[in-house]
């Protein structure tokens, strides 16, 4: 395949089958969610149905059981660059992310001190300015407000060697879909001796993740993101765990991934994980001429097919997305959000229009059958920042590869339509 082959990705997704009064559903909410392929729904089926047991145990359903474990911290593994005993699964990333400050917060002291970022959601700051309880002081990178990028001049000065012993921020923000230079935070968290904690919840959908060359101790992010089930992965370095002391039982195996690890896993959710990285890696076995020259050397096997998939996601969503902003912005009352064309950002497009409260603009697309999200997705910090919060927040469109220009074009009407409604 020389181009993205939109259609057979739609066709394995049941719910685009889905009609509002009429009209296919489009489904633009992918950075709330994004939907699941049939793969996916028949590993979690076949595993309830077939496989379904508690693990290490001394039976067949058991013993399947341990495999399905062991699988998924493999395919997370090819799916964040790392080794399988480096993947560990919760809940979600925001449980993770709490796991991992109580691990942290236990090494610091009163008077140290977490950099965390304005343009995060909460989920990778609440767990970290709950530490200034301990005495922990926490410092923000400040937002340059124009451009919804990070202001790395701050960025150095906060990051003080001896001094910051965390440095958490996110790797894309899902409020404007700015990507961040993560390699060059984890450079100056290592520089000053402080720990790079990397939100990659947003990321993950829209580029091929490599935690070697982030250089980060600790990258999460959820499959529910990625057209898989509601689990979130953590990548723990492996010299990084074997440092601290995670909350756990005595009766828990004690070394990584296990460790990190507490309670009976949701093994249906990791069949499910295992089944969605599958699927990427079936998109960049059947797209990767697409993507060849963009390829890594030196890749192999399904982390090779898993990256090709995740390239040939983005060449087909980008061009995509400055359509949708060049169209967007062409409508009166549009202001758009986010950083400047041509600098890294995902195919996540955010505005406000003049005359609705975000709310109220979702609501009235969502009666067509254009299903996008509003409010501040819980980057309240950046909302708020912008003086949004009193507007309802902003209007969120997020792309995905079964996303196509025809939903756009409607999604494109639709909004000018409304604009028409108020002028
Ligand atoms: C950037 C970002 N970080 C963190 C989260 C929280 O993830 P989870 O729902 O897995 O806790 C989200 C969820 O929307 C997100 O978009």
């Amino acid at each position: 395949m020389t181009q993205f082959d939109v259609a057979y990705v739609r066709s394995q997704f049941p719910a685009l089958k889905r009609t509002i009064d009429g009209r296919p559903a489009a489904y633009l909410d992918g950075p709330g969610g994004t939907q699941t392929p049939r793969r996916v729904l028949d590993a979690v089926r076949d595993y309830l149905v077939d496989h379904n047991a508690n693990c290490h145990g001394r039976f067949v359903t058991s013993e399947e059981t341990d495999a399905t474990i062991a699988e998924a911290h493999r395919a997370g593994a090819d799916f964040l660059g790392c080794e399988p005993a480096e993947v560990s699964f919760g809940a979600n990333m925001t449980t993770l992310t709490y796991f991992l400050a109580e691990a942290l917060g236990r090494l610091l002291q009163p008077g140290d001190e977490v950099v965390v970022t304005a343009l995060d959601h909460e989920a990778n700051r609440g767990p970290w300015l709950q530490l200034a309880e301990r005495g922990v002081v926490v410092r923000e990178v400040p937002v340059d407000l124009a451009t919804c990028r990070l202001d790395w001049k701050a960025f150095e000065m906060l990051v003080q060697p001896g001094l910051t012993k965390v440095v958490a921020l996110g790797y894309a923000s899902n409020a404007v879909g700015t990507v961040n230079d993560v390699a060059r935070a984890a450079g100056l968290a290592r520089a000053a001796g402080a720990w790079s904690v990397v939100d990659a919840v947003h990321y993950a959908p829209h580029g091929p993740i490599d935690v070697r060359a982030v250089g980060c101790d600790f990258l999460l992010c959820s499959a529910y993101k990625f057209f898989g089930p509601h689990v979130g992965l953590m990548f723990a370095r492996r010299e990084a765990t074997a440092q601290l002391e995670p909350l756990r039982l005595r009766t828990q195996e004690q070394q990584a991934p296990f460790i990190w690890e507490t309670g009976t896993l949701n093994f249906e959710g990791l069949a499910g994980t295992t089944a969605a990285i599958d699927f990427i890696a079936d998109l960049g076995v059947r797209h990767v001429m697409m993507v060849e020259d963009r390829l890594p050397a030196g890749l192999k096997g399904r982390r090779r097919a898993v990256v090709a998939g995740m390239l040939a996601g983005e060449v087909y969503e980008q061009p995509l997305a400055k359509w949708l902003r060049e169209q967007l912005a062409g409508i009166p009352g549009v202001t758009l959000y986010g950083p400047p064309e041509g600098s890294p950002r995902t195919s996540t497009v955010s505005f406000t229009l003049d005359g609705f409260l975000a709310g109220e603009a979702a609501r009235a697309l969502g009666a067509r059958g254009l299903f996008v999200w509003d409010g501040d997705f819980y980057a309240a910090r950046l909302v708020e920042l912008l003086g949004l919060a009193k507007r309802g927040g902003l209007i969120r469109v997020g792309l995905a590869p079964y996303t196509t220009q025809g939903e756009l074009e409607r999604l494109v009407t639709a909004v000018g339509d409304l604009s028409r409604s108020v002028r």
